[in-house]
Order: structure tokens, then sequence, then C-alpha cells
């Protein structure tokens, strides 16, 4: 698209948005705050991951990631420039509680207070995780460990008290099935576990501890809306035989539905009879923790990056965070999608199947479904400095990733318009990932997905056209 043809689709989507309707950016403490042994925090097992060699794309660690912690009046301001309404950060619970437990450390509650100071001054809405992967690593077993949940849940508690008064939303855990199969099925994320199936029990504890979570929110009394961030990613077989049907169907289940259904239909989905003893973990829950995880929420948040396409047999390790010998030694694969184009990630572009998460939620979900916000969408893209022939000024014109998010905008407002097929979402707000480019876990800084380009030598940060974008978007409306 030309510059001109942007800014005349960026006023359609202006002028389309609903009343109400909130725009944001995303990041997670981890990815960039830096300051890693600071004001006593304690380690997390993305910290002990990072140092394992061969863990990293690039063997980087975050340990200073972009310098967020103590640059975050700077990153406010920038956000402020944007003219944005809602900012989604995370909590950094190794920060907060270097063990996993106990009182609230003083210099982790004196940041979150100052940029929460920040984000008053400058009238942007907060919207708070709890957990963002960062798991204490004094936990032992990590989420394979009920205990966890029950860590968590004191750890909501704690934070309600301090911070109730403070938050617009809180958002208990950020992508259950990230943490699940990346981290504890195929070893591509910390803590590096390569259990396949035998994973489960992380999926059920992260789900029990949402569950007490909200519970220990509630209980503390805060003022704010609570929900859960899914990620939603719409799988199809990559050809019409019946094996591949029938892993497309599992893999759906496995990515999309055992971290939906629990929370909004208040038990697990019933297993094809062939797969269900890989399941067990979940089928033998108690009813006593499924009532826990079923709390009534707010809000839905809905993180879409990709569609899925699943095909039967064994082919390869690669999966969409990197390389995984355990995933070769599935009874299926993650087929390619050739006639999308990529992002710089690999990942396919395919704005459509946005339109098809939020239909499938509606479908599956109906008027059990909270109200949804659009909690991470976000691409990375190659994006390189150049200097202004005019003035010398650094740009970054990264048209590509202003097009993925006007695209998925769009594909977001087309599929919840009256009479299309997810119409009965009440759909609240887009958060773009990420404000900053950043430490983007397995492969360290080698995706940028910034509105805003973080130089990781000396930090600097220059808006990306992007940046413009989303201002212009925001002035329109
Ligand atoms: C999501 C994560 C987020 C970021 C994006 C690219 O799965 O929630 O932290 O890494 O992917």
């Amino acid at each position: 698209m030309k510059p001109e043809e942007r800014r005349e689709f960026a006023r359609d989507l202006a002028g389309r948005l609903p009343g109400g309707f909130e725009l944001g950016v995303a990041t997670s403490a981890f990815q960039i705050e830096g300051a890693t042994h600071e004001g006593g925090r304690g380690e997390s097992v993305w910290d002990a991951f990072t140092t394992q060699p061969g863990r990293i794309l690039d063997g980087s660690t975050a340990d200073r990631a972009t310098d967020h912690f103590s640059r975050m009046p700077e990153d406010v301001a920038l956000m402020h420039d944007l003219g944005i309404d809602s900012y989604r950060f995370s909590f950094s619970w190794p920060r907060l509680q270097a063990e996993g437990r106990g009182a609230l450390r003083t210099a982790g509650v004196d940041f979150y207070e100052r940029l929460l100071d920040q984000l008053d001054a400058a009238g942007i809405a907060s919207m708070a995780t709890l957990f963002h992967w960062d798991t204490p690593n004094a936990l032992e077993r990590g989420w394979f460990a009920r205990d966890t949940a029950l860590r968590f849940g004191d750890f909501a508690h704690a934070m309600g008290e301090r911070f109730g008064d403070r938050i617009g939303r809180w958002v208990t855990i950020n992508e259950p099935a990230t943490v699940t199969l990346n981290g504890y099925a195929l070893g591509v994320h910390a803590p590096g576990a390569t259990r396949l199936f035998n994973a489960l029990p992380a999926a059920h504890h992260q789900l029990l501890g949402h569950g007490l979570a909200v519970q220990a929110l509630r209980a503390a009394g805060v003022a704010g809306s609570v929900g859960i961030v899914n990620v939603h990613s719409p799988v199809e077989p990559a050809s019409g035989s019946e094996a591949d049907a029938a892993f497309a169907a599992l893999f759906d289940l496995l990515h999309n539905r055992i971290f939906a259904d629990p929370v909004l239909l208040g038990g697990y989905p019933t297993f094809p009879e062939e797969f269900a003893p890989l399941f067990s973990a979940l089928t033998e829950a108690s009813p006593a923790d499924l009532a826990v995880i079923a709390q009534p929420l707010d809000f839905w948040g809905l993180n879409y990056y990709m569609p899925t396409r699943v095909a039967a047999g064994s082919g390869g390790s690669a999966t969409p965070d990197g390389t995984s010998a355990a995933m070769a030694s599935l009874p299926f694969h993650l087929a390619d999608w050739p006639e999308f184009p990529r992002t710089g990630f690999g990942w396919p572009i395919a704005p459509e199947f946005l339109g098809t998460a939020l239909a499938e939620l509606a479908s599956r979900y109906g008027s059990l479904l909270p109200p949804v916000h659009l909690t991470e969408i976000g691409a990375s893209f190659a994006d390189a400095i150049e200097l202004d022939p005019d003035d010398g000024t650094p740009r970054i014109h990264d048209g590509s990733r202003i097009d993925f998010l006007a695209s998925h905008l769009d594909a977001a407002l087309r599929a919840t318009a009256p009479g299309a097929a997810a119409a009965s979402i009440d759909l609240r707000s887009f958060h773009v990932w990420s404000l900053l480019d950043n430490f983007e876990w397995a492969a360290g800084y080698t995706q940028r997905f910034g509105l805003v380009h973080v130089d990781f030598d000396d930090f600097t940060r220059t808006p990306k056209d992007s940046s413009a974008w989303l201002r212009y978007l925001a002035e329109n409306r």
C-alpha cells in the first residue's frame, strides 16, 4: 500500500471503531524490564533457562532487555505520544516475591507504583497481568507442582490488597497454552521440559492458579475488572484425509479448547476415545478444582498471531517458536501455509483467521463469553533504520507492520459487525504487541515486534512509522 492509501484505510478503520473501543499497546515484564539483579529480585525460570547453552537463538539473556526498569518514564511518554487509551503490562512475580511467596518486596512495589503514577498522569488506563511466564525459580517443579497454583493465588491476593484501587483491568495468566506446550511439553521455552502429553498437569495447575487468583483478587476487594488471556489459533487439517482431520481436532483441543472450555463451560472437553488416555491428567480433575477454574469473568483476553495447519505423521521438529527434538517424536506435525506471506518469524500473515478465531469463540461459548479484549496482535519484521535524506533523522519504514495491524483490526471489526459470524461478541479493545522491540523468548533479540525501535547497545528508542499510524488512528476516531 502507498502512504496515502494507508492513511485512508486508517481513517476508514477509525470511523468504524465501536463507541468506547480502546486502543492500546502490550508488553511483559521479563521481555522489557532488565535489572534482573536489582532490588532483591529473585530468579525466574527464564533467567535460569537463558543461561543454559543453546536455549536462546542469539545466545542472549534478558539481563538488560530494553532497560525499561530505568527508562520507564520515557516509555510512558512514548505511549502518551501514541494517543492510546490502555497499557497492558505484566507484574514481575520474582521482583515482587523473590521466592514466589512471602511479603511483597519494597523495590518491586515502588517501581510499579511509579509506573501507575506515570500512567495516571498520562491518562492511560492499566491492564495488568499477574503472570506472563516468569515463574519464580524457587517454586520447585514450577507448574508441574500443584503447590504453584496455591502460591499464585496467594500472590494474587497480596497484589490485590496492594494495588486493588489502582488497576483498571487484571489479567491472571497470559497464554497458559504456550507455557504448557512450549515450556513443559516441547522444551522450546523455560523451563525446557519435554514431557509431551505428560505436560498436561502444568495446564491444569495454571488453570487452577487462574481460578484461585480470580477468587483472591475479588476477596481482596479490587476495584477493577478481572479476566484471563488465552491465545487462540484456528486449526485446519493439511488435507481432506481422515488422519489429518483427527490430528487437527486433537491440536485444537490441545491448543485452544482445554484452556477455554474449563474456564467458560465449567469442564474439560470430551476427548475422542483413541486419544482419551493421553488426557487423564485433565479428565481426572476433581469437581472442586473445576468449580474454582470456572469463576465468572468480567472479560476475555484474546491473543491472536496465526492459524495452525496440522498433518498426520511425524514431520520434523519445527514449532513457531523454535526447534524441538520432542516435536519430531509426535505422531503429527505442523504444516506450512505456502499461500500466505510471512512475518519475520516465518509466521503466516492471515488476518481472516482472526475473524475465524472470533467466530469460533462466539459459536463455542455464545452468551457465556464475557466482553472480549484483543490483548495482543502484532508481527515481527526485519526493520532497518534509514536516515531521512532531507534532515538526517532516523526513520524506520515498517509499512509491513502497519498493513499487518490494519488488516487484523479490519478483520476483527468485520467479524464482529452486525450479521457477521462473531456479531454476538462485545469487542472492547485492540492492544498492539508490542510497544518496544524486546527480548522475544527463545528467539532472543532476533525478532522485532515493536512500534518503537530499540537499539540494544545504547537503548535509544526510535518510533517507527507504525507508531505514527497508531497515533493517526487514535486521532481520527
Ligand atoms: C505471545 C506472547 C508475547 C510475545 C508474542 C510474540 O505468545 O504472549 O509475550 O512473545 O507472543
